[in-house]
């Protein structure tokens, strides 16, 4: 798994050159942290011996690409182009983003020792007045998506 340090900046970092740079034309930010989060060019096993971003750093890059493409967001019209037609790049980002979380959860559900995240305790859910089971007949389904896959479809470095 990659450092959890890394998916963040790699979120933040895919962000920015699709929706800042590629989208609204804008100019990069942080040009010479590219390669580090280039999911093709550094494979899991390297990206712990990468000079990655420290966590609060990372934080603050990703807090700033966050807020400046909900600007591009604001303005942005849905047409046009191939990245704008429908959102398309912004669901593409989205979806990269949902990714990297359960590839992140994975990796807290992988590691060992002490626990390493706290939070409160959710709200209770709200009782669930269905039956306690459903039966499914047999037969041929579609698993995951028929329509709409949008851009990760295949799997491919994450
Ligand atoms: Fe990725």
């Amino acid at each position: 798994m990659s450092p959890l340090v890394w998916d963040l900046a790699h979120i933040a970092n895919q962000e920015e050159q699709w929706l800042l740079r590629a989208v609204a034309g804008q100019e990069a930010i942080r040009p010479e942290i590219d390669s580090l989060y280039d999911a093709f060019e550094h494979p899991r096993s390297e990206r712990p011996g990468l000079p990655l971003l420290a966590p609060d750093e990372a934080r603050r890059y990703a807090a700033d690409i966050r807020a400046r493409a909900l600007d591009v967001l604001q303005e942005a019209a849905f047409h046009g182009t191939r990245l704008t037609e429908a959102g398309f790049a912004f669901g593409m980002i989205a979806q990269h983003e949902q990714q990297h979380d359960e590839t992140m959860l994975v990796t807290h559900q992988l590691r060992a020792g002490p626990q390493a995240l706290t939070a409160p305790d959710p709200a209770p859910a709200p009782l669930f007045a269905g039956p306690a089971e459903a039966l499914i007949p047999g037969g041929p389904f579609t698993m995951g998506t028929s329509s709409e896959p949008g851009p990760w479809t295949t799997n491919g470095p994450s």
